[in-house]
Formats: C-alpha cells, sequence, structure tokens
C-alpha cells in the first residue's frame, strides 16, 4: 500500500515530510517517481496532468490539496469509484478571513488612491466610507464563506450570505438560491466564496454586477473562472464597480500581457488568499489515509454529483 503525492509546478516535499514525521511506516511517494504503480490506494492532487491517474490501478481515494476540487471533479479519467476528498483546516479559514477582512478594510479606506499619490508625493484626504454603511455580500457560506462573514461583522461590517441552502447565523443576513436578487441589492462588497461547478462557472457577470448596491466593490478570492473578465472591465469603466480586488484567475500565473495588470481599480494578488499548511494537511491526509486502509467513513468526502 502507498499514498502518492501528485502536482505539477509545486514542491510536495515538505508534504511527504510532515506525513512522514507523523508516521514514518507510511509508503509515500511523489509523481512521477513511482516504483510500484499497483500499490498506491490514495492520492493527493494539485493540478496533475489530466489522465495520470489511469496508471493506478488499485486507487482508490484522492485528495485535493486543497479547499477546491475543481480540478479532480471534470476529469472523466477519474473512475467513479474512486473518492474524493479536500483540505478543510484551521489555518485555511483563518488566513481567508485575514485577506477578505484586509481587502475589504483597504476598500473602503482608500489604500489604493494612497499608494498611487504617494508615488507622486501627493497630500490629498479622501473621505472614507463608514464600514458599519457598508454591506459585505458574501456567494459561498460553506467552511470558508462562513467564518469570514462572523469575522467581518464582528469588525462591525453588516454582513449577509447567499448559498444554496439557507444558513441560520446571528447577526447575518442570509438568503438562498431562489434569492440573488435580495441579496444582491443589498450588497455594497461582494465577496466570491464558491466552489467551481457547472452551476458557478461565469456567475461574476455584468448582468449580476448591474444588481448589486451603490457604492459596489468585488473580492474574488474563489476560482478565476467565476468571473467574466471583459465584463469586469465593462463595470469598471462605466462606474457599475468602483474596484475589485482578484486573487484568482483563469489562467495562472497571471500572463504579463493581461488587460488587468493596467488597471488602476483592479488589485492583484497571485492566488495567495489562503495556502495550505503542509503540517495541518498532512494530518488531516494521513487520517484519512487510515480510514480508508480500515474501511472507515473519510473526513471532508467530497459529492462529486454536486460537484463541491
Ligand atoms: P464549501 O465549504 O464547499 O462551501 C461552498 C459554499 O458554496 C456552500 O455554502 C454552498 O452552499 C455554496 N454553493 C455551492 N454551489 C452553489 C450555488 N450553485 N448557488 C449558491 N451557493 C452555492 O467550500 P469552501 O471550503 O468554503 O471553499 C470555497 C472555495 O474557495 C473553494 O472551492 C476554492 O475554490 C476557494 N478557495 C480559494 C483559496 C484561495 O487561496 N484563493 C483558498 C481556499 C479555497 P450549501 O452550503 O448550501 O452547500
Ligand atoms: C486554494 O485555492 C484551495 O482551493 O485551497
Amino acid at each position: 500500500m502507498s499514498l502518492l503525492l501528485v502536482a505539477q509546478n509545486r514542491d510536495m516535499k515538505p508534504f511527504r515530510d510532515e506525513i512522514l514525521e507523523i508516521d514514518s511506516n507510511i509508503d509515500v511517494e511523489i509523481w512521477p517517481a513511482v516504483s510500484k504503480p499497483e500499490r498506491v490506494q490514495f492520492a493527493v492532487a494539485w493540478n496533475h496532468p489530466k489522465q495520470v491517474f489511469r496508471q493506478y490501478p488499485n486507487l482508490k481515494a484522492i485528495s485535493s490539496l486543497g479547499a477546491g476540487v475543481d480540478h479532480l471533479i471534470p476529469d472523466e479519467s477519474i473512475p467513479q469509484q474512486v473518492r474524493l476528498t479536500r483540505v478543510v483546516v484551521p489555518s485555511l479559514k483563518e488566513q481567508m478571513c485575514d485577506f477578505v477582512l484586509t481587502s475589504a478594510l483597504n476598500l473602503i479606506r482608500n489604500t489604493q488612491a494612497y499608494h498611487t499619490q504617494q508615488q507622486r508625493a501627493d497630500w490629498i484626504p479622501h473621505q472614507h466610507l463608514p464600514k458599519e454603511e457598508m454591506t459585505v455580500g458574501i456567494m459561498g457560506m460553506g467552511e470558508l464563506g462562513s467564518a469570514v462573514a462572523s469575522r467581518l461583522q464582528v469588525n462591525g461590517f453588516r454582513v449577509c450570505g447567499w448559498s444554496r441552502s439557507k444558513k441560520e447565523i446571528d447577526g447575518i443576513d442570509t438568503y438562498d438560491n431562489g434569492q440573488l436578487d435580495d441579496f444582491l441589492n443589498k450588497t455594497h462588497i461582494l465577496v466570491c466564496l464558491l466552489p467551481l461547478t457547472s452551476q458557478t462557472d461565469g456567475i461574476l457577470d455584468l448582468d449580476l454586477f448591474k444588481k448589486l448596491g451603490k457604492p459596489a466593490f468585488l473580492i474574488n478570492a474563489a476560482r478565476g473562472e467565476h468571473l467574466v473578465e471583459e465584463d469586469l472591465i465593462y463595470a469598471l469603466d462605466t462606474g457599475l464597480i468602483n474596484h475589485a480586488v482578484l486573487d484568482v484567475f483563469t489562467e495562472e500565473p497571471l500572463p504579463g500581457s493581461h488587460p488587468f495588470w493596467g488597471r488602476k481599480k483592479i488589485t492583484i494578488t497571485p492566488h495567495i488568499a489562503s495556502l495550505t499548511d503542509p503540517k495541518e494537511a498532512a494530518s488531516l491526509i494521513v487520517e484519512n489515509y487510515k480510514r480508508l486502509l480500515s474501511g472507515m467513513e473519510l473526513l471532508h468526502e467530497v459529492d462529486r454529483e454536486r460537484g463541491y
């Protein structure tokens, strides 16, 4: 029995080392150096080469190395009986809370304008928006979205949340799938924390931007494919949206020639909102590996039909 780590353009050695630190008896291999493919029963994957899992006839489960599974779900070469899991750990939530809170505060405190002014030695004070009058609307009230909602609320923002099933959270207005327009009308700072599925692909489009309250801002920390890029540029140019903070992109790294780079009304971060910590992830991976071998239920198993 072995546990295989598969990733492109990512160093998997820290993950292997942390797994071995927990249990040195686990046979851990890093793709593509796999000595006995037939021994692989559990894999951990991030940005894997398509079809790669065909090489492991006894594979029973794959864990995403992150919270998202949109890299695994569309891969039809993964047999239906192979179970999928994902990483849900405290530090992923904590980092995402920090990222969204920082971004929201920067938006209402005109941080971008002051960066630009400093380069010209310009002393120009601006009125800032009172946070108690700004409603942050969170699309996706799952593990990350609900943690972010609570963090913003205790920091003085008004918060509402939208998800497939309606949530009950003290002090937060919640909306379900059928109430998207009501949710958008209330929202000034829209935060996308949805999983990427066939239903959410391209959801951040012009039609949606038009329904937001005024002033409107966007923070996308989910996946690049949620956003219709040309619609965002149009919305920024026409004043429908004041500023966008983007951590994720359809093509990553974002190509140097991409029009987003040159825009003052877009803040770009290189997919760093929340990074998987090798130590925390290793502990969950080892737990699920042992559960699989013992025939027990897996933690944070993904519903392949639903797509997240
Ligand atoms: P999660 O726990 O699965 O939560 C997903 C939420 O989205 C749930 O509330 C779900 O509703 C809702 N949802 C799904 N489809 C929907 C639809 N069609 N309409 C309305 N709501 C819908 O996911 P998570 O752990 O919070 O992670 C969310 C995403 O964040 C990940 O998939 C990943 O893409 C992204 N992420 C980004 C970074 C980064 O560094 N930028 C880091 C980690 C994760 P229900 O509650 O009703 O099921
Ligand atoms: C990062 O994007 C993740 O899905 O954990």
